[in-house]
């Protein structure tokens, strides 16, 4: 038997703590061995949850389940462990040193079974290694992290580089980062999502409920909001009440200035806006009021949304991130044809060009809003249906690379709700970094041509 007994100290409160380790999926955020975790039993953590884990071991998948045999709120969680050939037992006490400080004592114990127990001595001192790895993410993921931390020298140059920064958008991105810790809880704050039914939308409106966030998924399909309620409900275990639903096709202005007025109405304080809904298009089409597709969801949107909802938002002193692309690094705006008309078509130039514009209007908006929080951010390459349908040829060959839909949304869920970026106002953030706006020559946005896109904004919208 291989045993481990760690204990650390965390500046959170012992209620905090347990809530966070009762929910063992967790674990992909703090142990660096865990590549997914995933809760299989809906609803809250209680004894009997399972969990699917894939650990990572010198470059090999290796499932797992783990069961929660007993839970003793806030100061005991017991879980047992089985792989093929090998179990587990952890038994997690926690010990309240003040109101936001706790002792963590964390004891387990490896057993190898079969043939693979001749090995157990021979391993015990990686599994050692690689538990107290696992403790000391725990401890650093239960610290809330309250200063921005900047790339490095290397990461700013290779970031430069075309096929160095693209490889940081595959899930090598995601899973170098070295603090992937989610510990700030949202509880009596409201979040609306746009493009809540699928892809990133969704893992971020499950992960923002999982923190304690009343959440509003925005969509434009009953049947699918239906769907993705309930998925967001089984991840986080949050109440019918804590999961809203609102319908709208986003793509229509009418429609936008309806979801706005109504969602005012409905909520005179929101805390956190996330204008997520956005698609790429293969062939030139018009919304329902004449927009160009990709301009009316990806820019027309978020610029209406936004505006509609600023009393709220400033009620809460909230924040609104708005979801760019890594695409728009490779187009400059052009302004004199924004619906895309004197040249032939190009789907990803005009999602590009739309994803660029709303990264400028995000920093205006952090200009004349002070009191409310703005950013914008790409989300690396994830499989998504939306990319799946959009992009095919890519969705396949970069199959095994894509980063997974929460790898995706992490860094909205962390601007949602960490304290560290709050003073970054309009900053561009990718995997929790602020990031330039602009690697090419000749596409960034100069003052004036900024000027002209929020009066093209006005006298189109
Ligand atoms: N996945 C990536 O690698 C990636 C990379 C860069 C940027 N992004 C951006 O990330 C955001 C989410 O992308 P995703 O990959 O998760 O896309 P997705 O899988 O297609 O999900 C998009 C969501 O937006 C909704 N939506 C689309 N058009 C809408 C409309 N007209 N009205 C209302 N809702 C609408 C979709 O609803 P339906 O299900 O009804 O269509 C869906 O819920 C987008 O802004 C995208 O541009 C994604």
């Amino acid at each position: 038997m291989i045993s481990l007994q760690e204990t650390i100290r965390v500046p959170r409160s012992v209620g905090d703590c347990f809530r966070y380790l009762a929910d063992f999926s967790t674990s992909e955020q703090w142990d660096p061995g865990v590549y997914r975790a995933t809760k299989l039993t809906a609803g809250e953590p209680r004894a009997g949850s399972e969990f699917d884990l894939i650990l990572n071991s010198a470059g090999r998948r290796i499932p797992m389940r783990y069961t929660v045999t007993a839970l003793d709120a806030p100061r005991r969680i017991d879980l047992q462990g089985q792989g093929n050939g090998f179990s587990a037992h952890d038994v997690i006490r926690l010990r309240p040193l003040g109101p936001q400080s706790t002792e963590i004592q964390y004891h387990a114990e490896l057993r190898f079974q079969g043939p693979a127990s001749h090995v157990e001595k021979l391993m015990n001192p990686l599994m050692v290694r690689m538990g107290k790895r696992a403790v000391a993410g725990l401890q650093q993921a239960l610290t809330p992290q309250t200063e921005v931390q900047y790339p490095g020298l290397a990461e700013r140059v290779a970031q430069r580089l075309l096929l160095p920064a693209a490889l940081g958008f595959t899930e090598r991105g995601y899973l170098g980062m070295k603090n992937k810790g989610l510990p700030d809880y949202l509880d009596g704050q409201r979040m609306v999502i746009t493009g809540a039914t699928a892809g990133l939308g969704l893992a971020a409106a499950c992960e923002l409920s999982r923190l304690g966030a009343a959440v509003v998924l925005v969509g434009r399909d009953s049947l699918k909001l239906a769907r993705a309620a309930k998925s967001v409900r089984n991840f986080s275990g949050a109440s019918h009440e804590q999961v809203a639903t609102f319908e709208a096709e986003l793509s229509s202005l009418s429609e936008v200035k309806r979801a706005g007025a109504e969602l005012a109405r409905l909520y005179p304080r929101i805390d956190v806006l996330i204008n997520n809904a956005g698609a790429l298009f293969a062939e030139h089409g018009t919304s329902a009021d004449g927009h160009e597709r990709a301009l009316a969801i990806n820019l027309l949107c978020p610029w209406l949304l936004t505006d509609l909802l600023l009393p709220s938002l400033a009620e809460a002193r909230g924040r609104v991130i708005n979801v760019s692309s890594g695409g728009m690094y490779l187009q400059p705006l052009k302004l004199d044809d924004m619906q895309f008309l004197n040249e032939p078509y190009d789907g990803s130039k005009a999602y590009a060009r739309a994803k660029r514009a709303l990264v400028s209007v995000t920093e205006h908006w952090a200009q004349q809003h002070p009191e409310i929080f703005f950013s914008s951010m790409h989300p690396g390459w994830a499989a998504t249906p939306g990319v799946e349908k959009s992009l095919p040829a890519f969705n396949r060959r970069m199959q095994r690379w894509l980063r997974d839909a929460r790898m995706g949304a992490d860094t909205m869920v962390w601007l949602a709700s960490s304290e560290a970026p709050l003073s970054h106002s309009g900053k561009f953030w990718f995997d929790r970094q602020p990031r330039p706006t602009a690697l090419l020559p000749g596409t960034a946005v100069s003052a004036a041509q900024q000027a002209e896109l929020l009066q093209w904004l006005a006298n189109n919208t």
